[in-house]
């Protein structure tokens, strides 16, 4: 059959500009805006995925990323995929079908750890708190009497709320039970005081997009060495093979290194880039600087006679709710901000839609010009 038996339908053929987006200042719930060294280095040249400049990279990332989590952890790596992939393979790697996980669910981001550990057959009970809380060790440890878990999970920065959870007291009760401590960080990884190895984490992920200002699109993973263990006693396989902990383990420091997938190099590039912006600035000063943006932008929300929906003890700096006023359309104010100032901010999820906004100051949009660009127009929309 020659190919002319076929007419080619250009129905679909669209004849477009070139891309042309607008220039918001992302100060929502993530992404937030890439440093602009993270985009230059995203145009260093492609490479192969063995070639061994890129095997530097992979290394110089994973290095790079246990100075962020404060961990010596060996297996330290980056998922090619978001936030999700990352909490995926830590959910896939760690459980086995009939394991008892419980999951601290404050929050938005809490159920989806709830759905994902039961995909993988984890038998999955819940300790619940209302959107906006924390959970005391004390509740925790209850549940976990009640429960006998083998993986407690926790989100450390629950972005739908701003809750920071703390963590102080979950790796001794983890130990006691003979239980891994999983702990999402998608939202406090390069903002927010974190010690994965001192506040004994067995299993942590996070994502690119957020405080580390690279695009989103590969998802940090690490695992402890009890994490290691379990994985390495495992009675069932690994229901995964992208996420597999060893295949990927392969990839990252095997000799010789052998394929698992082709890396999207350039985001690995965002990432080294992102992670050395996180290294020259110093974690105490990055976090120092987190809050005392957070703070100014506190302080010009009660200026305006607006609450921020979390109590100080709990409230994250990366991820604020500010309460939505009474008779005050939120979606149509996120709209006018959007479009008449190019800021973006989100609404709210879950249990809070409607009643919050979810205002990001992360990374390299933690500064204060952002927060004097967002209060200024906000009082204007609000006619403050
Ligand atoms: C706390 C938390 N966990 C997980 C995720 C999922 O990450 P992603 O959207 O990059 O897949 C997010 C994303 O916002 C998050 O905020």
């Amino acid at each position: 059959m020659s190919i002319d038996t076929f007419t080619i339908n250009d129905n679909h053929r669209l004849n477009l500009p070139t891309i042309d987006m607008p220039p918001r200042i992302l100060l929502g719930a993530g992404p937030s805006n890439s440093h602009p060294r993270v985009f230059a280095a995203m145009i260093a040249p492609t490479v192969g995925y063995l070639d061994s400049n890129f095997i530097q990279v992979m290394d110089e990332v994973s290095e790079l990323l246990r100075y962020a989590w404060q961990t010596n952890n060996e297996y330290t790596v980056v998922v090619s995929g978001t936030g999700t992939s990352a909490m995926e393979a830590a959910f896939a790697n760690v459980v086995e079908p009939g394991d008892r996980v419980l999951v601290g669910v404050a929050g938005y981001f809490g159920r989806r750890m709830v759905d994902i550990a039961g995909r993988y057959g984890g038998d999955v009970r819940c300790i619940e708190a209302v959107w906006g809380e924390a959970f005391t060790l004390d509740e925790i440890r209850q549940a976990m009497e009640v429960h006998r878990p083998q993986v407690l999970a926790v989100v450390h920065a629950e972005t739908s709320t701003g809750v920071r959870q703390p963590l102080d007291g979950l790796a001794e009760l983890c130990r006691e039970h003979d239980c891994l401590l999983l702990v999402d960080t998608v939202t406090s990884l390069g903002g927010v005081p974190l010690y994965v190895d001192d506040w004994g984490i067995d299993v942590a992920y996070s994502g690119s997009q957020k405080c580390l200002s690279a695009p989103s699109g590969v998802g940090p993973l690490t695992f402890g060495p009890r994490a290691l263990e379990k994985i390495d006693n495992r009675r069932t396989p690994i229901a995964n093979f992208y996420m597999n902990a060893e295949l990927m383990g392969k990839y990252w420091s095997g000799t010789p290194r052998g394929y698992h997938h082709t890396a999207p190099a350039h985001l690995y590039y965002a990432m080294r880039e992102g992670l050395r912006l996180v290294a020259e600035e110093g974690l105490a000063e990055r976090w120092a600087r987190h809050q005392s943006v957070a703070e100014a932008f506190w302080a010009g929300l009660e200026e305006m006679g607006l609450t921020p929906h979390v109590a100080l003890e709990y409230r994250l700096p990366s991820l604020t709710t500010v309460r939505v006023p009474a008779g005050v359309d939120a979606a149509a104010v996120a709209r006018r901000l959007l479009n008449e100032y190019n800021v973006e901010i989100s609404g709210g999820l879950g249990d809070l839609a409607g009643k919050v906004w979810r205002v990001g100051l992360m990374g390299y949009n933690a500064r204060r010009e952002n927060v004097a660009v967002l209060l200024r127009a906000l009082a204007e929309v609000l006619g403050r």
